[in-house]
């Protein structure tokens, strides 16, 4: 029986494994700690995804994390897998992920550090496109993502582009349409939320409210059957509001 660790909170300049070099904490959520860290050997800097060994029994959850990141190494959107790699803590051992480290700001925060802590219309639309774009490559490879929310986007501002990189695929189950369009409710969720969330919804133009649809799934789906309806309408779509 493993020993539950709820927190990891490695000290910089601790190595992992006798090989990589912690930096700094980038991030944690329900699965584990993500690290920047260095590979000692190299000086190559990496994210380390450890994970709780409660919620990666039989290295389950890593396993398949490795994998699916593996399938879809054809989609730009997504973080590049390298290996993994363990250690033993108490007896007990630790496993990770070694992957590509993303230099940007996890969604949230990005929105958060807005004025009024929301983004304008117009900011929201072309941040979700890129998002979109992302989710139709993994559905153009018949996968999924699962788990698409603001803590799970990270985001960089490049000229007047947006670029994304989608984290965290949950990859216990099977991919189907269903899933896939659970995905497409997410997408509108995470506009729903750039733009203020239920606070600042009656609010908003028709261009963010035709996509959003009051948050009603079905409303949803009915207009964008999938991640690429979702894609070609923002590529496409008329103005209606005055500019
Ligand atoms: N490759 C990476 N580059 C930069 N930051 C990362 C990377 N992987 C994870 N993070 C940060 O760590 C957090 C937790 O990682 P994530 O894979 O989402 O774990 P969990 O499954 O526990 O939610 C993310 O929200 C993000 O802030
Ligand atoms: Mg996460």
């Amino acid at each position: 029986m493993s020993k539950v660790i709820d927190s990891f909170n490695f000290t910089i300049g601790r190595v992992l494994a006798g090989k990589y070099r912690i930096e700094r904490l980038l991030g944690r959520g329900w699965e584990g700690e993500a690290y920047q860290v260095t590979e000692v050997k190299t000086g190559v800097q990496r994210a380390a995804k450890v994970f709780y060994p409660q919620r990666n029994r039989g290295d389950r959850a890593l396993r398949a994390y490795a994998r699916k990141l593996e399938k879809l190494s054809g989609c730009s959107a997504l973080i590049r897998y390298h290996h993994t790699d363990s250690f033993r803590r108490s007896g007990q051992p630790i496993s990770f992920v070694l992957s590509e480290l993303v230099r940007g700001e996890i969604l949230e925060d990005f929105v958060k550090r807005q004025r009024g802590g929301r983004l304008t219309g117009f900011e929201a639309l072309h941040l979700l496109r890129a998002v979109a774009r992302g989710v139709a490559q993994i559905h153009q490879f018949g996968e999924y993502h699962g788990d698409l929310h603001d803590r799970n986007v990270l985001v960089r501002r490049r000229g007047i582009h947006f670029e994304v990189k989608l984290l965290d695929l949950s990859s216990d189950k099977s991919s189907t349409r269903h899933r896939q369009q659970d995905d497409v409710i997410d997408l509108a969720g995470l506009l729903y939320g750039m733009v203020g969330g239920r606070k600042w919804y009656a609010r908003q133009p028709p261009e963010i409210k035709t996509i959003c649809r009051g948050m009603k799934h079905s409303l949803i789906l009915d207009r964008f059957h999938t991640s690429s309806d979702l894609v070609v309408h923002l590529d496409g779509f008329g103005w209606d509001t005055p500019r």
